[in-house]
């Protein structure tokens, strides 16, 4: 049976009104229905919590048996509609909670005012609220419930490619995510992935040199960097591009980042953003290879051999609790710490206040969990603000936009800065400003070119005239005008010689105009796990920790005091390939 998700409900709800419904949650109204196999595989309620998965596979598939797809779900009447969001087809529990009051798991991020059915549903404790000692020491002496070759811990794109690259080498592998989704926060990753001496490259005549990578990174990074990490970065990013367009995903579309000397940032056709679309090619991956990935499954502790080798994780499930699982690898791919208000506070008080880009998965699990058996740190306080993040919003505005050719202006309407400078001089800049912020400026050739503008005008952060002189009238950017035709000048000329901006693909001519005020917020945070070449997790003594891997923004060494726009991605994906490929050699060796 399927059921129109909104208007069946209503009428249902309608139908049941009246009748003494237990509770106001959706899971008392579908009993009203039928019992309770409606959602679960039965209908014994003493025989419900065994049946049930973390990732609550069954209720999920009945969620979409009766109800259709995501794409079913969409209505067109709704300005914002949750089924048609970037995070993609996740589970529907994320947000419907049955037995308690539901998520707006939008409102993470946003301020969409939505109502949700049974949205007065009683509040429940959070499931994953407590860390219990007692019962991660109860889960290691009972030992191990199951044993895999390799865990993969947090399920963004280091994860997926670490989860995927040790199943392709012939490991058993499981992928532990905490949240109810996998994504992480490279699901909200907007530029694009950074990478030299591809054929997308070549096919547009664009000169690149990994030695150029490399200065570009280091530089950027003011030489604090680990220089074998960022080589392997610069040398495998090709083959990582091609690896990506192997899994299915085109990355034909080519932008500038800060701090670059070439278009080396890789991302999806049509100027969409690279997060959300990657994340989707990685999950179809994991499905069709029928990969074991759990949501609703958070890694509490690392288990160690008496001979310091890993032996496992405890892992906290929703429904099942707290048990342990062995494997002779595990990758710790958790992301960074930015949503860690304690963390930040304690490593770059200066910034504990300012707003955030990050997904609030990244709450620098890893680091925990692996500073408690004593790995060691890299660059551990160095946190990167990125200088657009909407003005009082947590959407990043990105950095590909002043790439394909935004200019930065402060409330005056006078750039202050080249826009393809690095994004801590960028945001040290906004910061010096007295109002501490600044406007985007583009017109709609922009727009034409670059698909995820859209989505901010859709999210109505974007101010839009039909002249330059009436874009200045409404913000109150008086000098915006000459500015503008300064700019067009200096394009025209190709010398920009007020700040030497090195690339300026774009005028400002083509009505309509456009302006959105951005400030800095933390963004990513450089330091993290010391890990070798091999993505070997390092000790304090720098010895490898036998059997631990990590990959992505847990670690520390690859982007040194500052990240280059672009790099993330290729870290996830060079690494991650790398830390999969070794966490499964090293458990197939063991065997
Ligand atoms: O601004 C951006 O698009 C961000 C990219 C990145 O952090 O790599």
């Amino acid at each position: 049976m399927k059921i129109k998700y909104l208007a069946s409900a209503v009428a249902l709800m309608m139908l049941t009104s009246g009748s003494a419904m237990a509770k106001n949650d959706l899971a008392s109204f579908h009993t009203e229905m039928g019992d309770c196999q409606t959602c679960h595989v039965t209908g014994k309620i003493k025989d419900i919590k065994k049946s049930m998965t973390d990732s609550e596979t069954h209720e999920n598939a009945q969620c979409q048996d009766c109800h259709g797809g995501y794409a079913d779900l969409v209505n067109d009447k709704l300005e914002f509609d949750p089924h048609a969001s970037h995070l993609g087809e996740i589970n529907c529990t994320s947000c419907h909670t049955a037995h308690a009051k539901p998520q707006l798991t939008c409102n993470n991020c946003h301020n969409f005012e939505m109502e949700m059915p049974f949205a007065d549903a009683k509040e429940k404790k959070k499931w994953d609220g407590d860390w219990n000692q007692d019962k991660i020491q109860k889960a290691i002496a009972k030992g191990p419930v199951e044993t895999v070759d390799v865990i993969v811990v947090g399920g963004g794109s280091a994860g997926f490619n670490a989860a995927i690259a040790a199943d392709m080498t012939g490991a058993n592998v499981v992928l532990f995510e905490k949240a109810p989704y996998t994504g992480g926060n490279s699901m909200l990753a907007a530029g694009g992935m950074n990478a030299v001496g591809t054929p997308q490259q070549k096919a547009k005549g664009i000169e690149d040199k990994e030695e150029w990578y490399i200065e570009d990174a280091m530089k950027g990074g003011r030489y604090q960097n680990d220089p074998k990490l960022v080589q392997i970065l610069a040398e495998e990013s090709a083959d990582a591009v091609k690896w990506l367009g192997e899994l299915g995903a085109d990355m034909s579309e080519l932008k500038r980042s800060g701090g670059q000397q070439a278009e080396r940032t890789h991302a999806p056709s049509g100027g969409r953003s690279v997060g959300p679309y990657l994340i989707d090619t990685l999950r179809k991956v994991s499905v069709d290879r029928k990969m074991d990935v759990r949501v609703n499954s958070r890694v509490e502790k690392l288990v160690l051999n008496d001979d310091q080798s890993i032996a496992g994780v405890v892992v906290h499930g929703r429904h099942t609790g707290y048990n342990m699982v062995a494997a002779k690898s595990v990758v710790l791919s958790t992301g960074g710490y930015g949503l860690n208000k304690e963390m930040v506070s304690y490593y770059r008080p200066t910034m504990r206040d300012m707003t955030s880009s990050n997904n609030v998965t990244a709450t620098g699990d890893g680091v925990l969990l692996a500073k408690e058996i004593g790995a060691s740190m890299t660059d551990i306080d160095w946190v990167q603000a990125h200088p657009t993040i909407g003005k009082d919003s947590r959407i990043l505005i990105s950095e590909t936009v002043r790439g394909v050719g935004a200019i930065m202006v402060n409330k005056d309407g006078d750039r202050f800065i080249n826009e393809l400078t690095t994004r801590d001089r960028a945001s040290d800049a906004i910061l010096k400003q007295p109002e501490q912020f600044a406007w985007l400026v583009f017109d709609e050739q922009l727009v034409a070119k670059k698909e995820m503008v859209r989505g901010y005008e859709h999210l109505n952060m974007l101010s839009k005239a039909n002249t330059v002189e009436e874009l200045a009238q409404i913000t109150g950017m008086s000098d915006l005008p000459n500015t503008v035709k300064a700019y067009n000048d200096y394009q025209v000329s190709g010398k920009d010689t007020d700040f030497e901006r090195p690339d300026m693909p774009l005028n400002l001519t083509k009505a309509p105009f456009y302006a959105v005020k951005v400030a800095p917020g933390i963004h990513h945070t450089m330091g993290g796990i010391a890990i070798d070449t091999d993505t070997n997790v390092l000790n304090l003594q720098s010895w490898k920790m036998e059997g631990l891997f990590a990959a992505g923004e847990v670690t520390g060494g690859v982007h040194g005091y500052n990240r280059l726009g672009g790099n993330a991605i290729a870290d996830t994906v060079v690494f991650g390939r790398i830390a999969g490929e070794n966490a499964a050699k090293h458990a197939l060796e063991k065997k």
